[in-house]
């Protein structure tokens, strides 16, 4: 009997359907793990991940491996030079959730601004008492939208803020102006975006360039007023930092749904702050494009599994053909 390839699947069966995990089962046998799986990497011959490391450790311990299937369109937490020398395809799920992860970003601006969580619970404790008025929030009309990054996902956030009456501006090294006629961004330095913008909203991929990017510097440079929003990753931000400027009202808000650390510790600073909007990195989290992520997966790794160059190889390896 000539055994399956092993496909082990970290992201768990809500995030990869059993179905979508059936559809492999002619090219080989899907395991689901969870935790430290590290005893079952020797067997692999792919992996589909969440955003555990996947390093040198990692990949001396799966010997067979040929291709990480990344289950989201960020590979930080993936050591490309180290699966490359190892002839390990990486795999990534480009586009499909650009749309959702814009959605989550308006739902945490407007979120935000007109204190729909405050809001939520107010009306479940404490409105049929009337001790207290429920406090205003603020209106985006004629606000100033700044977007770090313009890349898939800023594009994606622009288009729905193309239907709001606000100005947007956006910083990144490469300009978009197909974009900036299309929607109305005006291009600008990365300072001027940090004092213009009423709304700060990142959307840069986390690299060596742009980690810890927002810290006591700028959030000094930013109006008091601000809100900061990040949908990308935690690691752009210097968290201690935003949790001073909070704090310090150097400024104004924060609407987060990615950390440093994740899960946050609940203990944390960020979590007691009235004038902080959080959400557990699901910006991707709908039903829709968490099956269209599983799909490009599968399509991933049943490419690899046989014998073919996976579709959605990530760019460093667009080179390569192992
Ligand atoms: C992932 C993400 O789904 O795409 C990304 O890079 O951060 C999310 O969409 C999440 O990390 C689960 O792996």
């Amino acid at each position: 009997m000539v055994l399956k390839p092993t496909i082990l699947v970290s992201v768990g069966k809500l995030n990869f359907p059993e179905d979508v995990a059936a559809k492999l089962s002619d090219v080989g046998d899907v395991v689901y793990v969870s935790g430290d799986y590290s005893i079952r990497l020797p067997e692999a011959t792919a992996v589909v991940v969440s955003s555990e490391p996947v390093n040198d450790t990692y990949l001396a311990k799966a010997p067979k491996l040929g291709i990480v299937a990344r289950f989201g369109v960020g590979y930080d937490a993936i050591d490309v030079h180290a699966c490359t020398r190892r002839r390990v395809y990486v795999g990534y799920t480009p586009d499909i959730l650009s749309a959702a992860v814009a959605d989550l970003t308006w739902a945490l601006i407007l979120g935000w601004m007109r204190r729909i969580t405050e809001g939520d619970t107010y009306t479940r404790t404490e409105w049929e008492k009337r001790q207290k008025e429920f406090p205003f929030g603020w209106e985006l009309t004629g606000k100033t939208v700044g977007f770090l990054g313009l890349g898939r996902i800023g594009a994606e956030a622009a288009k729905r803020g193309y239907g709001f009456d606000v100005k947007m501006i956006y910083h990144d090294a490469i300009r978009r102006p197909d974009l900036e006629g299309k929607y109305g961004l005006k291009p600008v330095g990365f300072e001027d975006l940090l004092r213009e913008s009423d709304v700060v909203s990142v959307h840069v991929p986390l690299l060596p360039s742009t980690r810890r990017m927002l810290g006591r510097n700028e959030f000094c440079k930013m109006k008091p007023s601000a809100l900061v929003v990040n949908t990308s990753r935690g690691g752009i931000i210097d968290q201690s930092a935003l949790a001073e400027a909070l704090e310090q009202k150097v400024i104004a808000g924060a609407a987060l749904d990615v950390f440093e650390e994740e899960p946050i510790p609940l203990d944390d600073k960020l979590l007691k702050m009235r004038n902080v909007v959080v959400t557990p990195h699901c910006a991707s989290g709908t039903w829709e494009t968490r099956r269209r992520m599983a799909e490009r997966c599968a399509e991933n790794v049943r490419a690899y599994l046989e014998g073919r160059r996976p579709p959605f190889s990530v760019p460093e390896q667009s080179g390569y053909s192992f």
